[in-house]
Parts: C-alpha cells; structure tokens; sequence
C-alpha cells in the first residue's frame, strides 16, 4: 500500500473521550468513548446506532462536544476538511461521494489535491499499482463503474492524501460475497501497512475475521468492546449478530 511505515512515521492512535454529537436537538451518541490502536478496529452495530454519526462527528462534519485526540494531541472541533487532511485523517464516506464525470484518474488527482505535484504523481502510481484494477480503468469516467469499482476508487482516493488514520463507513456496502472478501482483503493491507483503520461494517463474521479490534454501538452507546476474537466469542455477538445461541456452562435443567 501507498505508505508503508517509516522510521519518520509513528502509528496513528486515535482517542475519544466523553464525545457527544448529533443533528439539531436530537442527540444520537452520548458519552461516547472509544480508541483505535495502529492496526484495524471495526465499528459493529445495527442499523441507527450512530455509527455514521460517530465518524461523522470525528471528521468534524457535523458539531460534537468531548475530546477527539490524534496522538494525544487535541483535534479541535472546528477544524477545517483540509486541517484534518494536512493531520493525515481521511474519512470515505457512505455513498463514496466520487465526482462521477471525472475519470478515474482525476478522482484521484483530487484526493491529492493538497500534495506536492511530485508527491501526487508517485502516489498515483501506488494507487495504481496497489489497485491494478483502477489502472485498467483509469480513463473510465468514474459514475460508470461497478459498485465494487466505484468502492475501491473511494479508497485509493482518501489514499491519495497519505492518511494516517483512515476511517471507512460500510466500504463493502452493496457488494457481492466475493467482492466484500476482496475488500476487506484490501483494508487489511492497508492496515497492515501503517495507516490505522477505524470501519464501520455490517458484516459482522467478515469483519470480526478481518479485524484487530472492535466496538457494538448500540442505540449510540458502546455495549461491548474487546479484540475481535473475544467479540466473535461473546455471547453479546453471538446472539445478536452472528445468529447463534450461546453455550451456557452448565445446560439447563
Ligand atoms: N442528517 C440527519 N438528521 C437527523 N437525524 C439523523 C441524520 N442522520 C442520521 N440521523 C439519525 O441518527 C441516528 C443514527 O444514525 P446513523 O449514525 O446514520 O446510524 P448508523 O450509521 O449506525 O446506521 C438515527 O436515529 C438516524 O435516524
Ligand atoms: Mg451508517
């Protein structure tokens, strides 16, 4: 992937702490504390829980009150988009929001559009080699590809950035089985590759078999956290998420 970690690189360590945030008066996540640790933390929980709030409220996109910290330094909650992507946080939100008459190229040129020429340039072409299906296309305007293509594009643009901490909401939403495999294939290398990863995803096997760690947010309040081993374990996601019922120590009577 396009940032392989460096000695001049530390890991991304995000920390939130007592966030609360939401549209108007209607408060959606209350008292909200979570971290993601370098590696791949995932986002669990049904639908209206707040995940989409939670990243939204992180990126700044929306108002919240508490502490956002990067590195343990503060992230002020009216930092500008483009403060966010000079301190390497970059969010590919649902709907992907690509510029559909572009190419794929230019998509990607975009999401360079604070680098260096040079830099974007060179990225580009890690983009391409990272995403060799994007290089087949890279001259397809944007609105005409797949969804899987139009998901992948998402990606390699926030890529494009150099991020540090890269957040994802439902990246395999839409897809086929396979091409859901694929993508969390791709996440994990990019995880693996020194951009921590905080996802939000609604497949909840898949994600746990992919992930470090994990959260179920429910009803925008966090009611299990762990490793993604203990998570798949627990009775809380077993029941709820993974459809099975849970296997009491000692049977009933
Ligand atoms: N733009 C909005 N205006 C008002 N309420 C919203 C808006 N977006 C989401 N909500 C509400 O906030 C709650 C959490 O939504 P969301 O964060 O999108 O959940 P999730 O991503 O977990 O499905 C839901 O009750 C939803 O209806
Ligand atoms: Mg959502």
């Amino acid at each position: 992937m396009s940032s392989p970690p460096g000695a001049d690189r530390a890991l991304a360590h995000l920390e939130v702490e007592g966030l609360a945030a939401g549209y108007g008066a209607f408060l959606v996540l209350r008292d909200l504390s979570l971290e993601a640790l370098p590696g791949l933390t995932v986002i669990l929980g049904p639908n209206g829980a707040g995940k989409t709030t939670l990243l939204k409220a992180i990126a700044g996109l929306i108002p919240r009150s508490g502490r956002v910290r990067l590195d343990g330094a503060l992230i002020d909650p009216g930092a500008k988009t483009s403060d966010l992507v000079r301190r390497g946080i970059a969010l590919v939100a649902e709907g992907r929001q690509l510029f559909p008459q572009m190419s794929v190229a230019e998509n990607l040129e975009l999401g360079g559009w604070l680098v260096p020429g040079a830099v974007r340039q060179s990225r580009l072409e890690q983009a391409f080699a990272d995403f060799p299906r994007l290089a087949e296309r890279r001259r397809q305007l944007a609105g005409t590809m797949s969804g899987g293509e139009q998901q992948m594009l998402a990606m390699a643009r926030a890529m494009m950035s150099g991020p540090r901490l890269l957040m994802l909401d439902e990246p395999s939403l839409g897809l086929a089985p396979k091409k859901v495999d694929e993508m969390l294939a791709i996440v994990r290398r990019i995880a693996d590759s020194g951009t921590t990863v905080l996802m939000v995803e609604q497949n909840v096997r898949k994600a746990l078999a992919t992930a470090d760690r994990g959260y179920v947010l429910e009803r925008g309040r966090v009611v299990a956290a762990g490793t993604a081993a203990a998570l798949a374990g627990s009775s809380l996601v077993r029941q709820a998420y993974l459809g099975k019922g849970s296997t009491p120590a000692v049977a009933p009577g």
